[in-house]
């Protein structure tokens, strides 16, 4: 049986990936960068800076700006952002996700977080649900972002579980490689073909059950 189970946070335990989403939309038509959902799915998972880096390099701008001048966009995009995730209340979570929970609690089950979101921990709390996890890895910690394995391997490593022992579940592309890259069982909530890198993809939370998770496991 699996030991503990490693969630990424935004897009998986609540949609936060919008507010994401529509903060560097607005940010994006300030500097004059236009972008749709399908371009956003290269900003999911990836951090604050690296994003900056994405959109300016669509709108070929990457050499438009300084250092600091970069710094003060990520900002105001997080400034924005922030005060969408000021509104969240645990009515947020998504579907399942709060029974799902308590059924690995249950059973014993250990729940880490591996979200490359500074603001997770703000996130976990106004969620009502920041108790709930045993660890949460701090992305500032770690030298690679995702796509690379380390923060799927640090959350096993603060869980003290082996990798073969854990499951991480992810919404994003570069999630699922993370995943993969650190040699875990991976779950992905979305687009089959999108995740179709991860062992079992689920195409909502809804779906995202402790008891699927034993039968997948097996
Ligand atoms: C990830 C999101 O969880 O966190 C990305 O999928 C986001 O879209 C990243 O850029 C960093 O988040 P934050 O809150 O630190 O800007
Ligand atoms: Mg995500």
């Amino acid at each position: 049986m699996f030991k503990g189970v490693i969630f990424d946070l935004d897009g998986v335990i609540t949609d936060t990936a919008e507010y994401h989403y529509l903060a560097w939309q607005a940010l994006g038509e300030k500097i004059g960068i236009t972008f749709d959902r399908a371009f956003n799915e290269n900003l999911k998972g990836v951090d604050r800076m690296e994003s900056l880096r994405r959109i300016l390099a669509l709108g070929g701008k990457e050499n438009d700006y300084s250092n600091e001048e970069k710094e003060a966009l990520a900002t105001e995009k997080n400034d924005l952002y922030q005060t969408f995730i000021d509104k969240v209340t645990p009515a947020d979570l998504l579907p399942g996700i709060p029974k799902l929970l308590n059924d690995l609690q249950d059973h014993k089950i250990a729940i880490g977080l591996a979200s490359a979101s500074k603001n997770a921990p703000k996130i976990l709390k106004n969620l009502g649900i920041l108790a709930e996890f045993d660890t949460i890895v701090d992305p500032a910690s770690l030298k690679h972002g995702k796509p690379a394995p380390d923060i799927f391997i640090q959350a096993a490593k603060q869980l003290n579980l082996e990798i073969k022992d854990a499951i991480g579940v992810e919404d994003a592309y570069s999630g699922i490689e993370s995943i993969k890259a650190a040699h875990m069982f991976a779950v992905g909530v979305g687009d089959a073909e999108t995740l179709k890198k991860a062992d079992y993809v689920v195409s909502s939370t809804k779906d995202l059950t402790y008891d699927l998770l034993v039968k997948i496991w097996k």
